[in-house]
């Protein structure tokens, strides 16, 4: 039978299914539980996938805490644009803003110390990516993102939004610095 043509018979899906159709159905399903188990076994072994936790919030909540730990903790300027540089103690809250486009403060962490670092956008959607990590966050707005991290080696690495968020999408990049 062709998929052009009408099928001969009008009420086909009262028709008995084929072994092949079957054993196609078969594998199809027992592939999708084997993915799907693969999402917690992964959590919990591969030691891959973040433990993350969101909740709602508004910009200006937002934008006050970061403030504040960028007041608090602030060790230097960076750029022409002189953006915070934020050393903040182990352990502690670390609030990142993404906006239109760039990403603030540049957060300088110690290697093997753990943080609680705060995502949140103050108006599109964007993406946080680290490279040369493999990790993905969505960053939207309204929702603080939580990511719990404990960076492993010391040096510099790159945060690039990975959501296209309009003309100057590209250049918003920061680094982000693990020291000893
Ligand atoms: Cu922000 Cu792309």
């Amino acid at each position: 039978m062709s998929a052009i043509l009408p099928p001969a018979e009008r009420v086909w899906w009262k028709e008995p299914l084929d072994r092949v159709e079957l054993l196609w159905i078969v594998i199809a399903l027992v592939w999708c539980l084997i993915m799907f188990f693969m999402m917690p076994y992964w959590h919990v072994y591969g030691q891959q996938n973040l433990a993350n936790e969101a909740y709602k919030t508004s910009p200006e909540a937002f934008a006050k805490k970061a403030d504040e730990v960028i007041a608090k903790y602030k060790v230097r300027e960076e750029g022409p644009q002189k953006i915070p540089v934020v050393k903040p103690p182990a352990g502690s809250d670390v609030y990142l803003v993404a906006r239109l486009w760039s990403w603030q403060p540049i957060l300088e962490l110690e290697a093997g110390k753990s943080y609680r670092i705060h995502l949140m956008s103050m108006d599109w959607l964007h993406g946080f990516s680290l490279q040369p990590e493999n990790i993905n966050i969505e960053v939207h707005p309204g929702y603080d993102h939580v990511l719990t991290v404990t960076p492993t080696a010391p040096g510099k690495f790159s945060i690039i939004c990975n959501e296209y968020c309009g003309i100057n999408h590209h250049t918003m990049i920061s680094p982000l610095y693990v020291v000893k």
